[in-house]
């Protein structure tokens, strides 16, 4: 007996997201800015938040200057009110949520625990892991009803394996990896897909101290198998991916965007 061949084999729009809303959580620059631009760019509105409204605004006026259809919204993923804030105006503007991307984090700190201080734990906690479950709850529940959606949580090398004076950004993305994990199992009876990409070394604000540092940042460089950092164009396709149908059958997965780092 001969299988029939899946009708998606022909399927050339199996990345276009036209019709569908996502928000980006800060997306106002660096790996946010990069996901919300190719999400648009294959068809998605898009609402970019975070806390720096002039330069979400810029992100969003790119997107509408390409024809997309983009907002800015001001939000600070720590604060309950304004991602129910952030919910209510892309409701009431769109309709809906169909791709959620927590994108939004920090990692102010690299220090060995014993330099490390209760503030700056709560505070990377508060924002890389406290604020997945906040966005998961006021803006990902909107999806249950329309069973359907997809949820992208950005993850890192340092949630898959212990990353050096990292103890806290590690502890929240192991965290990530683990939500999205429980998360999916959960709302896989409601349609929605959760998944999470896990950066390697990628040249953004967060990490050019340490990429451009002419020590560490070489023996990092030398410990990639594809011997460069990422660069933003690296980073989107994977979310184009897992936002699209392309990824209809794939949940609970975490990719790992990092150059073969933890292949070796
Ligand atoms: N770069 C890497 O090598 C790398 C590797 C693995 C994972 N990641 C992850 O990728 C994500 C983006 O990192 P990035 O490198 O693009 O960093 P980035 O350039 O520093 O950008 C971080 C973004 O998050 C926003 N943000 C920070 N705190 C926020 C809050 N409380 N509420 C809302 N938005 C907030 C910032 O905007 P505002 O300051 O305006 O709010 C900014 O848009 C993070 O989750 C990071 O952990 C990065």
């Amino acid at each position: 007996m001969t299988v029939p061949l899946a009708v998606s084999a022909n399927d050339t729009g199996l990345f276009d997201l036209t019709g569908t809303v996502a928000v980006v959580t800060g997306g106002a620059r660096g790996i946010g800015r990069a996901i919300a631009q190719a999400l648009s760019a294959h068809g998605a509105t898009v609402a970019v938040c975070g806390r720096t409204v002039d330069r979400l605004e810029s992100v969003a006026a790119e997107m509408r200057a390409r024809g997309g259809r983009a907002v800015a919204i001001r939000a600070d993923v720590t604060r309950d009110d304004d991602v129910a804030q952030l919910r209510d105006i892309v409701l009431g503007e769109f309709g809906h949520i169909d791709v959620l991307v927590n994108n939004a984090g920090i990692d102010p700190h690299y220090a060995s625990l014993e330099h490390t201080t209760d503030a700056q734990w709560r505070q990377i906690i508060e924002v890389n892991l406290t604020g997945v479950y906040r966005c998961c709850r006021l803006l990902g529940t909107t999806m249950i009803p329309r069973a359907n959606g997809s949820i992208i949580n950005i993850s890192s090398i340092a949630g898959h394996i212990g990353l050096k004076r990292q103890v806290p950004y590690a502890a929240s993305k192991g965290g990530v990896e683990q939500l999205t994990r429980a998360l999916a199992h959960d709302w896989a009876e409601h349609g929605i897909r959760v998944n999470a990409i896990a950066y390697g070394f990628v040249e953004t604000d967060l990490t050019s101290e340490v990429v451009t540092h002419p020590h560490i940042g070489a023996r990092l460089r030398a410990r990639i198998p594809l011997n460069r950092f990422g660069t933003l164009d690296d980073v989107p396709g994977a979310a184009v991916f897992l936002a699209s149908r392309a990824a209809s059958y794939v949940t609970g997965h975490s990719l790992l965007v990092d150059g073969g780092w933890t292949a070796v």
